[in-house]
């Protein structure tokens, strides 16, 4: 058998923890990217993971106590601090390096079974650092495992939907170039603009990002939609959404909206505070999504050609989303603008200063990527403008990396929306 888990992904942690009878799922699992296994460090670590997986899954007979106490965590930690020489437990006794990838020997102790090590070959490849796994029996009281490097950027996992261990209101979005997994908090001050040509994946990104959101009680969703697709599952749902190009109608939700934050800094002056930043179902974080903002945009400046100059509405439309970056983080109000090209004749220069999340998926030249990331290097330009569909460069709160997009399809995404409403998430981590 094979599986590829680059990551300790949650849910498989969380079937661990059951299948080990564990309660202490009230400690976070901590995974740091590991050590490539043709490193020649990875030998000792290895030996020192082995100890310690086989102790967790219990096939060297250590105390039901000491199984419990550990965690992915503890595992991590003890590994490097203990040196095992207790005999009757199932060792690694030759590691051989192949390509892409170590393989080694190891004894099977007197009552365990290959099978003992299968189950738990997820939570081996997580604590490996990620690494692509397959188990054989290599004889009597043997077995031969051969961990593989892969590319953390290969292949796009499903949306989970389920809340992170660190904040209701952090999701997961993707899978860093690192091994790592990409999150996106809303809690975090700061508006996210999502730049990428045509087909690059910027709504099904926000598929992801919605789907886990509309879950999360102290997030409320505004939006306009000029083309019904990314905010039609949300209609029926919350009245602060429109569908449609009718600029009038964008106007009115974006003055609603502004005045919604204003009310806030006003009520951050009487309690002498200086900004949100605890959210609750009452005063939840308030994020307005600005999908297709190029063709709000135009739209309005079509319509404004017939109007007087006091009626026209696309330079209105413009300050105030230009207000709304500059003022709403504090008050607890978040933008997310999505955009073919961050464009400066659309989104002006301290709009996208104001932007501290700025997510660029596929682009074709060096230009655009500099509208976002003026210190990008050549080499990162040259990466960008070959991504396939759902990679990302992402600037979040500062912190530069490559993410591929989890996936999430359009009736998947529509069905997530819906039963927001009536059930709480599919999988309610603790
Ligand atoms: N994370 C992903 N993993 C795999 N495939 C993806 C991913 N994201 C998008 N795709 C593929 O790319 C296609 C286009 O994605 P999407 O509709 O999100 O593009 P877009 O950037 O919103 O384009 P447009 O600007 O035309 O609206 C999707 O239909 C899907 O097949
Ligand atoms: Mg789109």
């Amino acid at each position: 058998m094979a599986s590829t888990y680059l990551l300790t992904d949650l849910p498989k942690i969380k079937e661990f923890w059951e299948s080990v009878g564990s309660d202490s799922t009230s400690k976070k699992p901590e995974i740091t990217p590991g050590i490539a296994p043709h490193d020649a460090l990875y030998y000792d670590r290895l030996k020192e993971v082995w100890a310690d997986f086989c102790d967790t899954i219990g096939v060297n007979k250590s105390s039901t106590e000491e199984r419990l106490s550990k965690s992915a965590l503890i595992l991590r930690r003890e590994m490097v601090k203990k040196k095992y020489e207790v005999q009757d437990r199932s060792q690694v006794i030759e590691t051989s390096s192949v390509n892409r990838g170590l393989q080694w020997l190891f004894t099977i102790p007197l009552g365990s079974q290959l099978s003992t090590y299968e189950k738990h070959l997820d939570y081996l490849s997580a604590a490996l650092g990620g690494v692509d796994i397959e188990i054989e029996s290599a004889g009597v009281g043997l077995g031969r495992m051969l961990a593989r490097t892969v590319d953390p950027l290969e292949g796009s996992r499903d949306v989970a939907i389920y809340h992170s261990l660190t904040s209701e209101t952090a999701v997961r979005m993707g899978r860093r170039e690192d091994g790592q997994d990409l999150y996106i908090d809303m809690a975090d001050a700061g508006h996210t603009i999502i730049q990428g040509q045509t087909r690059s994946g910027k709504s099904v990104f926000l598929y992801g990002l919605l789907s886990q959101l509309a879950y999360v009680d102290c997030v409320k969703i505004w939006g306009i939609d000029p083309n019904h697709v990314l905010l039609g599952p949300f209609r029926g749902l919350t009245p602060q959404i429109v569908l449609g190009t009718d600029p009038l109608a964008h106007l009115e939700l974006l003055e609603e909206f502004v005045a919604r934050m204003d009310s806030r800094i006003a009520s951050l002056v009487t309690e002498g505070i200086e900004k949100i930043s605890d959210f609750t179902p009452e005063s939840p974080v308030e994020v307005l999504v600005l999908e297709e903002y190029a063709s709000i945009i135009r739209g309005a400046e079509i319509y404004d050609c017939t109007q007087k100059p006091a009626d026209r509405v696309g330079n209105k439309i413009k300050a105030l989303v230009a207000r709304i970056f500059a003022e709403g983080a504090k008050a607890g109000m978040r933008v997310i603008l999505v955009i073919q090209r961050a464009d400066a004749s659309l989104v002006d220069g301290s709009t996208r200063a104001n932007a501290v999340n700025r997510l660029t998926m596929g682009v074709d030249n060096g230009d655009a990527v500099r509208m976002l990331h003026p210190g990008a290097s050549p080499e990162l330009i040259e990466a960008i403008t070959h991504f396939k569909n759902g990679r990302l460069f992402a600037s979040i709160q500062r912190e530069d990396t490559i993410a591929q997009a989890d996936y999430i399809d359009y009736q998947d995404y529509r069905r997530a929306v819906q039963l927001s409403e009536t059930a709480p998430a599919p999988i309610d981590y603790p």
